[in-house]
């Protein structure tokens, strides 16, 4: 595995590295002919960057064409439930960019909670070919973090992190008292990039413990990210980073 952890000084300086990132993922696909696959993160951070990716100059760079938009992570609501990150995504990116409903495979929270795991299992084993490979290959996974140190619906002590066999599960969320559906660490670790972006002062605790303490992954399940052939970036603001120590900073570069 090989990790950069970068850290901005502000909130807007990490979506705009972050932008500058997905850019540069999707001009490299779009040179080659291949399509980009990207599954999106949820939650609340990711929302400034999608409006920064829709906006000038990253709506005319992209090459919006090629690519073909997932999610890491879905809440068993309606698509037009308030706290669907599709929802989310649709009016703060793609909405505004040229990507046709083709291009979009979401996660249909709105199906029994273990039926949308298998249909999305299915579209994944689909449309990101597995051939050989045991697990759908993304180009590019987008990541959140919460305070609590899960990614994607992977959250301490459930199910769904001990999960070897499926790239899609209904993870049922006791603190939460509800399923969600999610990736399985298996496929985020065999994504070519992962990339997670994390702010706040409320997230330093779990940035510290995920990346500088000890191998906790039941307590802190960001830790299971590790790609297998991937790129691991951390993209952090200063106040996400700062419990982090130098020498970590120096080891994972910047
Ligand atoms: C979700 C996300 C989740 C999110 C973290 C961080 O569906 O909520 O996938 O993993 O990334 O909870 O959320 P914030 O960015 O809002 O802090």
């Amino acid at each position: 595995m090989r990790g950069m952890v970068m850290v901005c000084q502000t909130l807007e300086e990490v979506f705009e590295a972050a932008a500058h990132l997905v850019w540069e993922k999707t001009a490299a696909c779009s040179a080659s002919g291949s399509s980009f696959s990207i599954a999106l993160s949820g939650g609340s951070t990711p929302r400034g960057l999608f409006r920064l990716l829709a906006a000038e100059p990253y709506r005319s760079r992209c090459h919006w064409p090629s690519f073909r938009v997932f999610w890491g992570d879905e809440r068993c609501v309606p698509p037009d439930h308030p706290e669907s990150n599709y929802r989310m995504a649709k009016e703060s990116l793609l909405d505004r960019v040229p990507i046709l409903p083709q291009q979009v495979f979401r996660i249909e929270g709105e199906r029994k909670a273990e039926e949308a795991a298998l249909h999305y299992e299915r579209i994944l084993r689909e449309q990101l070919a597995c051939g050989d490979r045991a697990w759908p290959r993304f180009d590019l996974i987008l990541l959140g973090m919460g305070a609590d140190g899960h990614t994607a619906s992977l959250f301490p002590g459930t199910a769904a992190l001990r999960e070897t066999e499926r790239a899609v599960v209904a993870n049922w969320v006791e603190k939460l008292h509800s399923h969600r559906i999610t990736l399985t660490p298996e496929v985020l670790n065999s994504a070519k990039d992962v990339v997670f972006l994390v702010s706040g002062q409320d997230k330093a605790a779990a940035v510290h413990a995920v990346l500088e303490g000890p191998a906790q992954p039941q307590i802190y399940p960001s830790q299971l990210v590790k790609p297998s052939f991937g790129q691991l970036t951390w993209i952090l603001d200063q106040s996400a980073a700062s419990l982090l120590t130098s020498t970590l900073l120096t080891s994972w570069g910047k």
